[in-house]
């Protein structure tokens, strides 16, 4: 039988953020977005799997940034940067379970509360934008 924990083909297909999404933040608010992130997982029941030091949080927010402008509609900068994406190869060194999963997207779900006023999302694409973190983040789990 298959070991769902290691799927045997690439990423989920379901569609990308709406590129509506970079058009409004731009790479700061996206950047301001997923340092607001960071600092949520910093605090929250996954933190020891991030950079403990400010600095070293913040670095490791602004590369995230790049992959979520790059898959929001702006440009590669992710790729441009640091190579293909790989991102369920990238994450293989940190145990991310279900629960590492869950506690992921409530952080998500704090950050996005509100993101209108705060990053200028446009709200009519946030039911796009949390099936693609939902989906994607399952394809992060890798232990049981
Ligand atoms: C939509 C799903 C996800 C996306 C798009 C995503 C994206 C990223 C990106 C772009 C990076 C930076 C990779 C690099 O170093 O170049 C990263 C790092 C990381 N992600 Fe995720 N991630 C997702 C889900 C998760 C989940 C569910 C967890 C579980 C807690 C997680 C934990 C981590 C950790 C621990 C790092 C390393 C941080 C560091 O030390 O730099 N990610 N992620």
């Amino acid at each position: 039988m298959p070991d769902p924990h290691v799927p045997g083909q690439g990423p989920p297909q379901g569609p990308p953020p709406d590129p509506a999404i970079f058009a409004a933040l731009g790479e700061e608010g996206m950047r301001r977005m997923l340092r607001d992130l960071y600092r949520a997982l910093a605090a929250s029941p996954v933190a020891h799997l991030f950079p403990s030091g400010e600095a070293a949080l913040l670095e490791a927010a602004d590369r995230s940034a790049l992959f979520f402008i790059q898959v929001c509609g702006g440009p590669p900068l992710y790729s441009r940067f640091h190579g293909p994406p790989r991102m369920r190869a990238r994450h293989l060194p940190f145990a991310i379970d279900g629960a590492a999963r869950d506690a992921w997207l409530g952080c998500w779900e704090g950050v996005l509360e509100g993101c209108g006023s705060r990053y200028g999302f446009p709200e009519e694409h946030l039911p796009g934008f949390r099936r693609f973190l939902v989906e994607f983040s399952a394809w992060m789990v890798n232990r049981a």
